[in-house]
């Protein structure tokens, strides 16, 4: 630490005192200038496509970050606080960052989970429906088999893109479930279905080329398009059409620059299922373009409801098998969020790429978790059964709840554990607490602040005004939570 300057004129500390303050309202205005520029450079790379006529066009994306200059540096309080270090005045300057990084937001669901977690740190009574992962153990037997890994000495590096046992029960887990013939060498796996994402979009985007992803999406869609150097095409879909991309809007939306479309059924954060004939209505335009490909997210395979039937769309037209990468994971399926395995399949040539990849970023996944995963998909399924039974009873508990809130419309999802209510109609309306509800972030922020209840504002899923409830927790914070938000909606003026 720099030692106190010793007392010396009162005019001359008079102007020292007038120096420092100015430098630091100049550095005060220098960060919110390259934030701004950050903000309006993201903003610039993502298109927003509006397939509602009159004609189809283009916009940029609507910034959505919640609590914004999260990743400024705290400044000092007052200039004659505690004197710094020299170089803690320019802890790491904007130039520093990459320009890469500066296309992407912070995730805004991790962000409001975290504002969560401060307001009940702080003794706020606090219930939130904000997270993405079942609240349940992951089963005993898979448990063991990690245990036993670790004992039988399965904790080196691994095959870069997966053990061989894996990869036989992950090809005999989509023959099973899906009817899909793939060989061990058409499969990688990886840290997540989050990295298998990751990886095929960095390992098949140029500058220029674009991705369609369905709005609302899942949040890291977008920006894992943007850090692949990609452009994000998003398409807006409608609610009376179950939030489904329909084969004219995906028609409308192909462009000669367009490289992957985004389907993901179940959908985080509708819950929308695709149907096989839905599936094949978006099939019969895709086999129109022979140069799109499709990466089918099906993380939230096992959790579909009522009689509502699964399928992945390299299964319901085998033409398109060969530009599909069909993605998939332990996490939802097996409560397995943490253990971080997800797998894909695709032609050999993309997952040759992919590995390559890999091979020069985190090698293999976690081994210990590898051989959990194996447990997963050999052993007994029973888990699977049983977790959709309870998330199918709290999804019914839910949307009754919020059907029940004046000016909420909330449709009935096929599957996942999500429900994204509009809340059209209480736009413009203020809350008790006196909170101008101007968009779904102000109605999030006023129902946060007002209730206690955290939910995730539509703008960050790119459709709004809505908000998504997860409702993977227990059914009494489901009703407590469901009770608070009607008071909320009944306050509304
Ligand atoms: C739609 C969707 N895809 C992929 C993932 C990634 O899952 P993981 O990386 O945990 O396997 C998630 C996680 O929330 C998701 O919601």
């Amino acid at each position: 630490m720099l030692s106190p300057r010793p007392r010396g004129d009162p005019r001359v500390e008079v102007l020292i005192v007038f120096f420092e303050q100015t430098l630091v309202k100049i550095e005060i205005f220098r960060r919110q200038a390259a934030e701004f520029a950050v903000r309006k450079r993201a903003e610039n790379q993502i298109h927003l496509f509006h397939a509602a006529p009159p004609a189809a066009h283009r916009q940029p994306l609507q910034s959505c970050f919640f609590f914004g200059h999260a990743f400024l540096p705290r400044l000092p309080a007052s200039p004659r606080g505690p004197r710094r270090e020299p170089h803690q005045l320019q802890e790491c300057p904007m130039s520093f960052l990459s320009q890469t990084l500066a296309r992407v937001k912070p995730s805004p669901t991790i962000a409001i989970t975290n504002r969560a977690r401060e307001l009940a740190a702080e003794g706020r009574d606090i219930i939130s429906l904000s997270a993405g992962e079942p609240d349940f153990d992951t089963p005993a037997h898979i448990r063991e088999a990690a245990k036993a890994a670790i004992d039988a000495g399965h904790t080196r590096y691994t095959a870069v893109d997966g053990i061989p046992e894996l990869k036989k029960a992950i090809c005999a887990k989509f023959k099973r479930e899906n009817g899909l013939d793939y060989t061990p060498a058409q499969v990688t796996v990886g840290t997540g279905g989050k990295q298998i994402l990751y990886n095929a979009l960095m390992a098949t985007l140029n500058p220029g080329d674009e991705v369609i992803i369905p709005a609302p999406y899942w949040v890291s869609y977008p920006d894992m398009v943007l850090l692949a150097g990609g452009t994000p095409v998003a398409v807006e879909t409608e609610m009376q059409n179950g939030y489904r991309l329909t084969p004219e809007q995906l028609e409308a939306a192909i462009t000669d620059k367009t490289k992957w479309v985004i389907l993901n059924s179940p959908s985080n954060p509708t819950g929308a299922g695709y149907t096989r004939e839905h599936l094949q209505g978006l099939a019969d335009v895709l086999l129109r373009h022979p140069d799109v490909w499709v990466l089918a997210d099906d993380i939230y395979e096992h959790l579909v409801f009522d009689d509502f039937k699964f399928w992945t769309i390299a299964q319901v037209e085998p033409k398109l098998k060969d530009r599909v990468l069909t993605m998939n994971g332990v996490s939802k399926a097996y409560a397995m969020t943490g253990w971080r395995i997800g797998y894909g399949a695709a032609p050999e040539i993309l997952i040759k790429a992919m590995s390559k990849l890999q091979s020069q970023s985190t090698s293999n996944p976690s081994s210990i978790s590898q051989y959990a995963a194996l447990a997963a998909l050999e052993g007994p399924q029973d888990y699977i059964a049983e977790s959709r039974a309870v998330f199918e009873r709290r999804r019914n508990l839910v949307v009754a709840g919020l059907r029940d809130c004046p000016g909420i419309t909330c449709p009935k999802p096929e599957g996942a554990f999500y429900v994204y209510p509009s809340i059209h109609h209480l736009i413009g309306k203020t809350s008790a607490g006196g909170t101008l509800i101007a968009d779904d972030e102000a109605f999030a922020t006023a129902l946060l602040n007002e209730t206690g209840v955290a939910v995730v504002f539509g703008a960050a899923f790119g459709l709004s005004p809505c908000f998504r409830i997860s409702y993977a927790t227990s059914d009494e914070i489901l009703a407590d939570a469901c009770a608070r938000i009607k008071g909320f909606c009944e306050g509304l003026k």
